[in-house]
């Protein structure tokens, strides 16, 4: 039996010392010191012994248990350093490479206006509404005081989804909203997405975005609404800029007006981007009409308003000289690394 542990010790050591990598002598260790180990069976056959061969065998089973132990630790050590300097030379880094700029991404120019508009208008004491753009008819239209044979109302103009709700054509449905909600005075701007059956091209879009403005308080007075959107163009196109108010027709507001502002190509000569008129129209405004304030269940006679809106795209594609509104939707990098 000596003989068998010494035989089973040299070889032990020789396969120790083969091992290629710790897997391997992870398999030596189990083979023999394992559960079901060589070297464990062995010592489970001691029971059988007499106390002196027990004795004997015992500590010769002891040296060759510390052989075999003593010899993995000291290849785990050798293994372990080689296979970090093998990670050393095949994992190295070149520090003296260039470094890979980050690229970072900015605001689209639709948001760049928009902030500066909601800077103007909160500088003037307007607050941010928030509009949905999922809407019923009846804010829609009929609080609006749109007559029930209104071309916009046309299937043709506006996206139903059912006889009764519609994605909003205008953000002016938003003006109801707030009223219903808000005792007066109230001085707020909606922005938001709304929803044309428009085809697309160079200045039409299914999908664009305006930005609403509602004042009710007492008093309030049409010279009021002139001199704010006057503010408002001299901020955002600058000191100089000329603005001129045309008669038309809301429902929703009487009087009823539409600004221009002077052509910033031409600045008043006519030329073919305001198609010889010298002007650009970019709002639309008045007096809230009395019953719009009725169905919000605001007395007119108490109270009166004012209202406008403007399409964001129009007054994006004025301030950077862009002469189709598809380039704003497309996501074209080229195009809208431009803007900072
Ligand atoms: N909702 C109108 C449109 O989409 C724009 C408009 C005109 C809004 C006059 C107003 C207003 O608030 O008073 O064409």
């Amino acid at each position: 039996m000596t003989e068998n542990l010494e035989t089973m010790q040299v070889n032990a050591l020789k396969q120790i010392k083969e091992s290629q990598s710790l897997k391997e002598l992870e398999d030596v260790r189990v083979q023999y010191l394992g559960k079901k180990g060589e070297l464990t069976a062995v010592l489970k056959q001691m029971g059988k012994l007499t106390p002196d061969e027990r004795k004997i065998m015992g500590q010769m089973g002891n040296i060759t248990r510390d052989a075999i132990v003593n010899a993995i630790a000291e290849m785990t050590a050798i293994l372990k350093a080689d296979e970090i300097k093998q990670k050393l030379s095949s994992e190295w880094l070149d520090v003296t490479l260039p470094g890979k700029k980050p690229s970072f991404g900015k605001k689209h120019p639709i948001s760049l206006v928009l902030d500066d508009i909601i800077e103007i208008f909160t500088g003037m004491g307007f607050s941010i509404a928030d509009g949905r753009e999922i809407e019923t008819v009846y804010y829609n239209f009929d609080a609006l005081n749109s007559p029930p044979n209104h071309p916009s109302r046309d299937e043709q103009d506006t996206f139903y989804i059912t006889d009764n709700v519609l994605l909003r054509c205008h953000t002016s449905a938003e003006q109801i909203r707030v009223m219903e909600k808000t005792t007066p005075p109230l001085r707020i701007i909606s922005p938001g997405k709304v929803y044309r059956s428009d085809a697309v091209d160079a200045t039409h879009s299914p999908l664009f975005q305006q930005i609403e403005g509602l004042v009710v308080d007492k008093n309030v007075t049409f010279a009021q609404l002139k001199g704010t959107l006057q503010t408002f163009a001299k901020r955002l196109y600058g000191e100089n800029t000329h603005v001129r108010f045309r008669p038309h027709h809301f429902p929703f507001t009487e009087p009823s007006a539409e600004m221009d502002i002077v052509c910033f190509s031409c600045e008043g000569n006519g030329c073919n981007v305001c198609k010889g008129e010298g002007f650009i129209e970019i709002l639309g405004a008045g007096v809230v009409h009395p019953q719009v304030l009725k169905n919000c269940g605001i007395n007119p006679d108490e109270y009166s308003g004012f209202a406008f809106g403007m399409g964001l795209e129009r007054i994006v594609m004025k301030r950077y000289n862009i002469n189709d509104i598809r380039l704003l939707y497309e996501n074209d990098l080229r195009f809208l690394k431009q803007f900072s």
